[in-house]
């Protein structure tokens, strides 16, 4: 029993998740539910993408939308990452970190002329992804620098919603599509400094990124005078530690990415930089979220876990069926039966589900869960739906001490959007 119950938190116990702290005591200092991060994991993160090339002129781009609480883009700053944004709001969260304009790489997907002239202004580089948008961004910047993203016909992701080349989805300009790329070029007398592709979010083999990385190269060789070559993110991480998933080999994945970076560099002189846009597996491991267990029931043979952690906190495994580790922190000490149990929220949906059908130690009121990896696409797509408030996020830094990098939001958050009705 008692081996059961320490294999439920021996994860952040192993690595000294919380530091000085424990879950606890966080809850009770800043409120549930938490987003905790650890600032030696981000780093560590950082700098395991840093390591995947030895091209100079290798570039590690971190895709805000993974996460863009300024706190922890100022340390992936400082680890020397540039950064992609998709939006204003992002470029906003960008520099409120300290990025210059020369470490930010705006990359949309159906914007305005207005926010084509915005990115232009206030980013590197401006990739966008069809031929209608080559001639909006043509109009408001003529004789501009652009990138176009490209779709390899290559796709690759945990969930048929994060595939994003290939014939099912909306992004990149095809091949097909090549010819009218450059008629739209020229009318506007645009000049093509880079070509980037995305084939989609968590790969945990290699190949179809690498298969469509050699396809980017063959058709940069189409586009002479590139500055830029970006071949995307999605770099996969082992959601399942407990059941022992390996982390991606980055050491072979190195050897094989630098063959062909480097043989496109020479057969074609090339000058210009590789990029990589990971997201998650910069963001994902440095953060535990916590949640209290409010209420428990039975429905049947079903034992409902009730938590905080709606999917207004989390909403990963309600959108994707995505699986997270629980780790369980109680509240009193003692022997607890390991039993199926499913955890859920607070949000009036039955698909309200964060963990199903999960041996855990037996949970009760008051028990804290943890849940891994949450760091990427957690408090990033975290919503005010049924009028909650979106959670408050503290860093554990690296001397393991803690501090608050996000309030909670407050009820004057939701209410200052309307305009006043007594007038
Ligand atoms: N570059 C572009 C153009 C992207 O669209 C994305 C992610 C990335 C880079 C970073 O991908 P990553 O390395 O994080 O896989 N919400 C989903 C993931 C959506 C990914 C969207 N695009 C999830 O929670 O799994």
């Amino acid at each position: 029993m008692k081996e059961s119950q320490a294999l439920r938190n021996s994860y952040s116990a192993d690595l000294n998740f919380f530091g000085a702290q424990n879950p606890h005591d966080l809850i009770r200092d800043f409120g549930s539910p938490l987003y905790v991060y650890n600032e030696n994991i981000l780093r560590a993160r950082c700098r395991d993408m840093k390591g995947l090339s030895g091209e100079a002129g290798f570039k590690v781009c971190y895709s805000t939308k993974a996460n863009g609480n300024p706190h922890l883009l100022r340390i992936i700053r400082e680890e020397g990452l540039i950064a992609d944004a998709m939006s204003p709001g992002e470029v906003a969260l960008l520099e409120r970190a300290g990025f210059k304009k020369e470490q930010i790489c705006y990359v949309c997907n159906n914007v305005s002329s207005e926010e084509l002239a915005l990115a232009y202004a206030k980013a590197d580089h401006v990739s966008v992804d069809s031929v209608a948008q080559i001639e909006c961004f043509g109009r408001v910047n003529p004789g501009g620098k652009i990138m176009a993203r490209v779709n390899p016909g290559i796709g690759a992701g945990h969930s048929s919603k994060v595939v994003t080349a290939g014939k099912n989805t909306k992004f990149g300009v095809t091949p097909e599509d090549f010819g009218a790329m450059r008629v739209a070029l020229k009318k506007y007398d645009l000049k093509l400094i880079g070509l980037n592709q995305h084939v989609g979010s968590l790969f945990m083999d290699p190949l179809p990124y690498l298969e469509a990385a050699r396809w980017l190269l063959e058709t940069a060789a189409e586009f002479p005078g590139l500055e830029l070559i970006d071949f995307g993110g999605g770099f996969g991480i082992p959601y399942r530690k407990y059941k022992g998933e390996q982390r991606l080999d980055l050491a072979d994945f190195r050897s094989r990415f630098d063959v062909l970076l480097d043989n496109f560099r020479r057969r074609h002189a090339f000058t210009g930089k590789f990029i990589i846009e990971p997201g998650r597996y910069v963001a994902a491991e440095c953060s535990i979220l916590l949640g209290t267990t409010l209420a428990v029931k039975n429905n049947g043979p079903v034992r409902y876990v009730g938590t905080d952690l709606g999917f207004t906190v989390l909403a990963r495994p309600m959108i994707y069926d995505s699986f997270h580790d629980v780790e369980v922190y109680p509240a009193l000490p003692g022997p607890r039966p390991l039993l199926r149990q499913t955890i859920v929220g607070n949000i009036c949906e039955t698909g309200d589900v964060l963990a199903k059908d999960r041996k855990l130690p037996e949970l009760a009121e008051g028990d804290i869960v943890g849940i891994l990896d949450a760091g990427a696409y957690g408090h990033s797509m975290s919503s005010n739906y049924n009028q909650r408030l979106r959670p408050a996020e503290v860093l554990i830094g690296a001397d393991g001490g803690c501090r608050l990098v996000r309030r909670r939001d407050c009820l004057e958050d939701l209410l200052r959007v309307y305009p006043d009705q007594s007038r």
